[in-house]
């Protein structure tokens, strides 16, 4: 007798060349150096791993992948901003609607912005080729003492997280899509803190080393309605702490397909 689940069509499957962290190979500590340095100087000193694997199209079952559970949750929501040009007018007329999508979607009773990131071919940064975790521990706590220094202790005491949340500008997104890493299958040596270092002071971020028990995850076609949240630290124990990501050349796009293009807004997330 046919199950439910033979019915069901097999999910969509790419295969792409993620690239993962391979560690200094003189062994000394990983970094990387993101202010303006003299040509010639290396801005990081640690190697890329590149490792073919297969990435899991999500559509259509969207709703079985949560925050908690994996890190990482799509839905679907109208900003009526559209002025990405101008930063000013984007703190003040975009971050609002970010609060409250988060505040919405997890519950949470604060939230604090503190970065934007728009990607697109010209003039501003293009997707990220590198498996990475935006936070560690340790510097997800920096960023709460750098960020609310008055209440921080208070605000630490509690449940804390940082979530990105990630949309297209325009969709639908056909190059560079970005590809999500099931918090669940993450063993913790997988990832290896890497100094990120401004000018001012040192954070840290996650490398990510390849392990064939990853599985990887993206949403095809996303459209400017659409969002993804991207955790990338929970204090709390017991549910997915973290998701590393990455963007990908997606072998399917057309040669002709637009460039992506996105916004994504870093968020400290404190609950009562
Ligand atoms: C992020 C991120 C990369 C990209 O949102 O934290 O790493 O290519 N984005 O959009
Ligand atoms: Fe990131």
């Amino acid at each position: 007798m046919a199950t439910i689940t033979e019915t069901l069509p097999a999910p969509t499957v790419v295969e792409s060349t993620l690239n993962f962290y391979s560690p200094p190979k003189d062994g000394s500590i990983p970094y990387n150096v993101v202010y303006d340095v003299p040509e010639g100087t290396p801005t990081r000193n640690y190697e890329n791993l590149a490792q073919k694997v297969e990435i899991i199209d999500v559509r259509g079952r969207e709703s079985e992948f949560t925050l908690d559970k994996n890190g990482f949750q799509f839905e679907r929501r109208y900003h009526a901003f559209k002025d990405w040009s101008d930063d000013e007018r984007i703190k003040k007329e975009y971050y609002p609607g970010v609060i409250n999508a988060i505040k919405e979607t997890t519950g949470a009773s604060k939230v604090i912005i503190f970065d934007n990131t728009i990607r697109t071919k010209d003039g501003y940064r293009n997707p990220v080729m590198f498996v990475h975790v935006d936070q560690t521990p340790r510097s997800a706590e920096d960023r709460v003492r750098l960020h609310s220094p008055d209440d921080a202790d208070v605000l630490l005491s509690k449940r804390f997280q940082i979530i990105n949340y990630w949309k297209p500008l325009a969709g639908p997104v056909e190059e560079f899509p970005l590809a999500l890493g099931d918090a669940h299958d993450m063993a913790e040596d997988d990832i290896v803190s890497v100094e990120h270092r401004y000018r001012d002071r040192t954070g840290a971020t996650g490398g990510v080393k390849y392990n064939p028990n990853q599985k990887y995850y993206y949403l095809s076609g996303m459209t400017a309605d659409e969002e993804v949240f991207i955790k990338c630290y929970d204090s709390r124990d017991g549910v997915a702490k973290r998701t590393p990501h990455t963007a990908f050349e997606d072998p399917t796009s057309k040669p002709d397909a637009l460039p992506r293009e996105s916004i994504e807004v870093r968020t400290l997330v404190f609950y009562d």
